[in-house]
C-alpha cells in the first residue's frame, strides 16, 4: 500500500545543511500545529514547544549546546529556526510525549518541503543557570526539562546515502 503520508514517512531525512534564509511564518505555524496534534499520555498535552528565530537567542542556543557537546562547531547546523520541546520534570511520559511532538513536526516539515534534524542535549542545556534564565524569559514554568530540539529551515544539501533499514526490524506474531 502507498499514499502521501507513507511516502513522507519513508522519504523524510535528517538534513544537516541549511540555507540562511528564514522560513515563512505560515510554514512555521503549520509545523508547530502538527506538533500540537501528537498523541500524548493520558491526553495531558504536557509538552511545551518554543520556536526560536531571534538571531541572538539562536546563537546563544548554539553556544550552549556546543558547550555541552564540547565542540566549536554549531550543533544546530546554522538552521535559521530552532524549535525546542520541553516536558514537566515530574511527568512520567515527558520524554515519550515530547518525542512524538518532535516526530510529528519533522514529518510535517518534510511534507511541506522544509528540512529538519533532531538535535540532542537540551536536557543538559536547560539545567544550567543560562538555560533556567531562558525559561524565565520565555515565561515557562521552572520545573520543566528539555526533551529535544529540531533544526529547521530550507535544505542547502541533502544526504547522498540513505541507510537501509536493518533486517529483522519487525516481526509479526500470528
Ligand atoms: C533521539 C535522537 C537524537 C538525535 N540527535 C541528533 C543530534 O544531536 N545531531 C544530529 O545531527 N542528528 C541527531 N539525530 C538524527 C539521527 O542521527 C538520524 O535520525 C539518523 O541518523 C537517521 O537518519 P534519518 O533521520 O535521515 O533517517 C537524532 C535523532 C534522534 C531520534
Amino acid at each position: 500500500m502507498d499514499n502521501e503520508v507513507l511516502k513522507a514517512i519513508r522519504e523524510r531525512r535528517s538534513i544537516r545543511r541549511f540555507k540562511p534564509e528564514q522560513i515563512h511564518d505560515e510554514e512555521l505555524k503549520t509545523i508547530l500545529e502538527a506538533g500540537t496534534w501528537a498523541a500524548t499520555g493520558k491526553g495531558k498535552q504536557d509538552s511545551w514547544i518554543v520556536a526560536v528565530q531571534n538571531k541572538e537567542t539562536c546563537d546563544k542556543l548554539r553556544r550552549m549546546n556546543a558547550k555541552v557537546m564540547e565542540t566549536e562547531a554549531d550543533p544546530y547546523y546554522g538552521a535559521p529556526t530552532i524549535i525546542i520541546v520541553f516536558g514537566s520534570a515530574d511527568w512520567r511520559n515527558n520524554i515519550k510525549d515530547g518525542s512524538l511532538v518532535i516526530g510529528n513536526m519533522m514529518l510535517a516539515a518534510h511534507s511541506i518541503g522544509l528540512a529538519s534534524c533532531w538535535i540532542n542535549r537540551e536536557d543538559t542545556m536547560f539545567e544550567t543557570e543560562e538555560g533556567k534564565q531562558l525559561l524565565k524569559d520565555w515565561e515557562l514554568p521552572d520545573d520543566i526539562v528539555g526533551i529535544g530540539a529540531i533544526s529547521l529551515g530550507y535544505a542547502s544539501a541533502h544526504p547522498h546515502i540513505v541507510k537501509p533499514r536493518k533486517e529483522n526490524y519487525y516481526r509479526i506474531i500470528k
